[in-house]
């Protein structure tokens, strides 16, 4: 079997999607301080996005997927992907303060494609990936996501290894 073929389209699908993991990537270096939600508690009771989600990690976060966009030479689309990109991982923290689980606890699928799902929904307004490529980045997604918060941990960025 030539797996060329197959390759090239898994690189063109990452490459479509690729400022957003910046935008999701850039948080774990540069994140920490003042947290967005400023402590404020939900009518839960529970934190409203709680104290991980943080204004520089938002500001790095499209700071990071930008300048990958312009790289790219796709300012507005890869503006729009890392703009969903860190709305899509406070919408996911936000999930998972509402079903009690604390900041960093593992909520396998939320925690990978959160980021994505935001991405392309943003995006949407001015392009969508084709069927296949989309059906690739949910593949591709989330074990290049383990991957590289695996390799954050080890590097001691990252204070779970998921
Ligand atoms: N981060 C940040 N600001 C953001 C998003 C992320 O400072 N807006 C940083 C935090 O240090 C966070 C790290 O990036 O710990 C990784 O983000 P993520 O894995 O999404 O957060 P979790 O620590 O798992 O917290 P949560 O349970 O809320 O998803
Ligand atoms: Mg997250």
């Amino acid at each position: 079997m030539n797996l060329e073929p197959f390759i090239y389209e898994i690189w063109d699908s990452v490459y479509y999607i690729l400022p957003s993991y910046a935008a999701n990537a850039a948080p774990v270096i540069f994140g920490g301080g003042r947290p967005i939600d400023a402590g404020r508690i939900f009518r839960d009771g529970r934190p409203l996005l709680g104290p991980r989600k943080t204004y520089k990690g938002l500001v790095s976060g499209l700071l990071a997927g930008e300048l990958v966009a312009l790289a790219q030479r796709r300012p507005i689309e890869g503006f729009l992907l890392s703009l969903g990109a860190v709305l899509g991982d406070l919408v996911g923290s936000f999930i998972k303060r509402r079903l009690g689980w604390s900041p960093g606890a593992p909520l396998p699928i939320i925690d990978q494609l959160d980021f994505v799902a935001g991405a392309l929904l943003m995006a949407s307004f001015v392009s969508t990936p084709t069927t296949r490529q989309l059906i690739w980045i949910l593949l591709v997604t989330p074990p290049i996501h383990l991957l590289t918060n695996f390799i954050a941990y080890l590097l001691k960025l990252k204070k779970e290894p998921w």
